[in-house]
């Protein structure tokens, strides 16, 4: 597929209704997608160390990136890009009830806001990536945002995350219908896709990785993060009584694949770290 077409196609399929959604799922956020905020923090301590005052966070969501580094390095500033206004509101309450923070937190699209030139000392973007279409712009922007020798760490859903899961909901029969299941690979981020936009944007590798992790969870807490964060792919494409069936549909198939200790299922997730040359 030529790079414009993927563009087109993570635009169509799953870039659609992201602030709506994230709005609605913003209260369920923290405790539905728990296991993002392990990962953020195993991002932030992957970094270097560094002299780190002003953070930026692109997708900072409730804050699961850029609080851990606040504390890590002692840094005073952060600026917040979310195109979910709800999202922003939990991670201001977070902020105030740290203190000592000055924050400007901005409900808009990543490439929709002027960012300052060269002047953050570390770039985060925690599981955001997957939802940018222009994933290589994104991380250029990300770097010019970037003082000369700044920090940056990405973290992002990796080829294969829920790979049974996108099983069960493509063996449904009757079949499910196509948005349920077709955004799910548009919505990876591999090793060699971070590289790439590193290396576009001119910025310098100390780290890329994989994490794989094995996973067995109740049916409940399964069900939450689909209907949290999971759906998010599909849902603005079908009616809402359509989403609900076919999320009923997945959940009598995922209790049929459940054992007893639950649904076992496989999260993979991508990690870059690296600098600005300075
Ligand atoms: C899975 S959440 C991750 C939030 C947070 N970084 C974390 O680690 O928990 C993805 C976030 O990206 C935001 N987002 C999606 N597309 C965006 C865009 N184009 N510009 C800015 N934020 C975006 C969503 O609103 C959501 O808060």
């Amino acid at each position: 597929m030529t790079q414009d077409r993927l563009i087109e196609e993570r635009q169509t399929k799953i870039g659609t209704g992201i602030a709506d959604n994230y709005d609605r799922s913003a209260t369920d956020y923290e405790q539905a997608a728990r296991h993002n905020a392990t990962g953020a923090r195993r991002l932030v301590a992957s970094l270097p160390d560094a002299d780190v005052d002003r953070i930026l966070d692109i997708g900072c969501g409730t804050g699961f990136a850029t609080l851990p580094a606040i504390r890590r390095y002692g840094a005073s500033s952060v600026t917040g890009v979310d195109v979910s206004a709800a999202m922003l509101d939990r991670f201001k309450g977070q902020l105030d009830a740290l203190g000592g923070v000055d924050y400007d937190l901005r409900a808009a699209a990543e490439d929709q806001t002027d960012l300052p030139a060269a002047s953050f000392d570390l770039v985060l973007s925690s599981m955001t990536m997957h939802w940018l279409p222009d994933r290589g712009a994104a991380v250029a922007r990300m770097a010019a945002a970037l003082r000369p020798g700044g920090l940056i760490g990405i973290l992002a859903p990796g080829v294969g995350h829920d790979r049974e899961y996108v099983e069960i909901v493509k063996a449904l029969d009757p079949p499910a219908p196509e948005p349920c299941w077709d955004g799910w690979g548009l919505a990876e981020v591999s090793t060699d896709d971070l590289a790439e936009y590193f290396a576009g944007a001119g910025l310098e590798v100390d780290d890329i990785w994989v994490e794989v992790r094995v996973r067995r969870v109740p049916l409940d807490v399964l069900m939450a993060r689909m209907r949290t964060v999971g759906a998010h792919t599909w849902n603005s494409r079908l009616p809402a009584d359509e989403v609900e069936r076919q999320l009923a549909r997945i959940e009598e198939a995922a209790r049929a694949r459940s054992g007893p200790r639950g649904f076992e299922y496989t999260f993979t997730k991508t990690f870059a770290v690296g600098r600005k040359p300075g």
